[in-house]
């Protein structure tokens, strides 16, 4: 009886998704109280979502797929078997895309049943600052995404293949963030503990790397190092848990306006599928190739994922990411930054949020008072942000050009992390040779 009642509420809400209707949640009065059966009180019908801005996500698959897609099969003449593989990874991550955008409005659903939601801030004091926007949407991505990484052992590693052992302790880590996001969106876990809660998700990881642990000096610096090659031993076992806990946190406090979460990982993704395609196309180095082969079968997925989310997240949003979102994207950059040994170049292409971190640090160590959300306020006569005191990016962009919307702003920061990217390929073109 009860399976029947949740079957009805997931096809209401995958017809309420289907409806061309332009509204936003409705704020429905609540069930009266939390009780663990509340959901037989709760009409599963409450939550009516907005359909996704499929122009975005399109435009936005189309803008960053296609440097990839030109190098990896027209460009560089790469080997037929890598070619297929990256066929075969591209057409189940497309299929994703369409199974996270169907399966958002239902999740969408449940989740707002639960109470998770949250108002959307920059709205504060219109009407639709007070519609209970669904949260922690991120977990349908992850899932879908974990589900389409496991299937792709298949079609890709031999059973006996010394990646596949890296390849599942990445996944490993991988769950265990979007575990741990998400306890923390449903508990709301504070400050100091939240932090380190990637370097426990990267445990799996770091017990399973087997690879090197040794970094190759830049050559200006090696005579003063004196080795070309520096062995770390456990230095560099910290050195990617403190990767895994900063990428995760640095893209978490790099939050608050609509799209910006999603935005900024995908355009960080494509510019790491671009950097995997180009040093697959110019080294003769079978390793190098496999491990940035390794980076694309986990990207890929997580870029297409991410775009349909990208579509929902987009203002105005009409569903909210969550930390298990955050968390699960900055853990899955730094797990395909380790085992492809780009850890500086994904640095590199983190540069937005490192300046946004250097800013946050005197609100982070407490020197300065760190309110709870650290957004810029919001003027309803004009419906535009303006800069508060909290030190990071979004309110830096709002001094230096400004006061703009909300989306504009989002769109500007991403422009910026675009540039970013592109500055980390032209300063790497500027310094072979000459650098290592
Ligand atoms: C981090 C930031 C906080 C920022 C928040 C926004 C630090 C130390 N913390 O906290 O300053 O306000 O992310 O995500 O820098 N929200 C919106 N619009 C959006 C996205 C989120 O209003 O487009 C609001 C919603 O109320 C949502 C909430 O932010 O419920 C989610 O915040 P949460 O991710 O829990 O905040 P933190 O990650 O702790
Ligand atoms: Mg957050």
């Amino acid at each position: 009886m009860a399976r029947r009642k949740k079957r009805g509420a997931a096809a209401a809400a995958a017809a309420a998704a289907q409806a061309p209707r332009r509204q936003q949640p409705q704020p429905q009065p609540q069930p009266a109280a939390a009780a663990p059966n509340a959901e037989v009180a709760a009409a599963p019908e409450d939550l009516v979502l907005r359909p996704p801005n499929l122009r975005v996500a399109f435009a936005a698959m189309a803008l960053f797929l296609a440097p990839f897609s030109y190098l990896a099969f027209v460009h560089y003449p790469l080997d037929a078997d890598l070619r297929r593989s990256i066929l075969i990874c591209g057409a189940i991550s497309f299929a994703g895309f369409f199974v996270v955008l169907r399966l958002i409005p239902v999740a969408a659903c449940y989740l707002h049943r639960r109470k998770l939601f949250g108002k959307d801030i920059n709205k504060k004091g219109l009407p639709t600052g007070d519609i209970d926007v669904p949260e922690s949407l991120g977990i349908v991505v992850g899932i879908v995404y974990l589900v389409i990484a496991i299937l792709f052992q298949q079609f890709n590693f031999a059973a006996d293949s010394i990646w596949l052992v890296e390849y599942n302790a990445a996944l490993a880590s991988v769950c265990f963030m979007i575990l741990l996001g998400f306890i923390d969106d449903v508990l709301d876990i504070p400050w100091r503990v939240k932090l380190l809660l990637p370097g426990i998700a990267a445990l799996p990881l770091l017990m399973a790397y087997a690879g090197g642990t040794s970094i190759i000096i830049p050559k200006p610096l090696a005579s003063y190092v004196g080795v070309e090659v520096l062995e770390l031993g456990w230095l560099y076992v910290i050195f990617m848990f403190l990767l895994a806990v900063f990428c995760t946190n640095s893209i978490n406090i790099h939050a608050g306006l609509n799209g910006l979460e999603v935005g900024q990982t995908v355009v960080i993704s494509a510019a790491v599928l671009v950097h995997n395609v180009m040093r697959i196309g110019s080294s003769k180095d079978l390793e190098t190739q496999q491990a940035h082969a390794f980076s694309i079968y986990l990207v890929l997925p997580f870029l297409t994922t991410s775009l349909a989310l990208l579509g929902f997240n987009w203002y105005p949003s009409s569903v909210f990411v969550g930390d298990t979102y955050t968390y699960f994207a900055g853990m899955t950059l730094a797990v395909v930054g380790i085992l492809g040994h780009f850890s500086e170049t994904l640095l590199l292409f983190f540069l937005p949020q490192v300046l946004n971190f250097l800013c946050s640090l005197p609100q982070l160590l407490k020197i300065v008072h760190c309110p709870r959300h650290r957004l810029p306020s919001f003027d309803t006569q004009t419906g535009l942000l303006t800069a508060t005191e909290n030190g990071n990016l979004v309110n830096i962009f709002l001094r230096l050009f400004g006061k703009c919307s909300e989306k504009s702003l989002c769109i500007r920061l991403l422009i910026f992390q675009a540039l970013s990217c592109l500055f980390c390929f032209w300063l790497r073109y500027m310094l072979t040779g000459w650098y290592k």
